[in-house]
């Protein structure tokens, strides 16, 4: 059975996010099956890795496009990239360390790790640029210096849903 599912209440309503947050899905997916199927301690360990190594690279996508778009919240919400970082490199120190195990308390927290960042601060992201959007199609004053930030030209942030690294070290 697969740990996360993608859902609608996930969507940030940012292609590129929403693309990345999905490829984290399929990572943490991949080391539940992974764990589910038995396979080795090392194994585990090389999905952790692009797991960290993938998070850090989205989470600095999502800080530039928060930036290209003036979100208002970018300097509380690049604080809790950072501790989310520092949670899941921790986590892979320790699971590093000679006779650690994994257990079922290791994917509880890989699926509140997510879900909750998402639901509770990614979303907000979604909905300012929306806000955004509907303004500058309003002629709103300040509006024509605004960017066009639109769901079809969306900022600069590269889409790739592709682990950027094999490992972290
Ligand atoms: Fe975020």
């Amino acid at each position: 059975m697969t740990l996360l599912s993608w859902r609608s209440d996930y969507r940030v309503g940012i292609d590129v996010i929403d693309c990345e947050h999905q490829a984290l899905f399929g990572l943490i997916n991949d080391f539940h099956d992974k764990f589910a199927g038995g396979d080795t301690h090392g194994q585990l360990l090389v999905v952790l890795n692009r797991l960290v190594a993938y998070a850090e690279a989205h989470f600095q996508h999502e800080e530039t496009l928060m930036r290209e778009i003036g979100y208002p919240h970018l300097a509380e919400h690049q604080q809790m990239h950072e501790q989310l970082y520092s949670s899941i490199f921790a986590l892979n120190e320790k699971l590093s360390q000679h006779g650690a195990t994994m257990n079922a308390d290791t994917l509880r927290f890989l699926k509140t790790w997510i879900t909750g960042h998402i639901i509770q601060e990614d979303l907000s992201i979604g909905e300012f640029l929306e806000r955004k959007i509907i303004t500058v199609r309003r002629g709103a004053p300040g509006a024509p210096g605004a960017p066009m930030a639109t769901r079809e030209a969306q900022p600069s942030v590269q889409g790739n849903a592709t682990p950027r690294a094999e490992a972290v070290k």
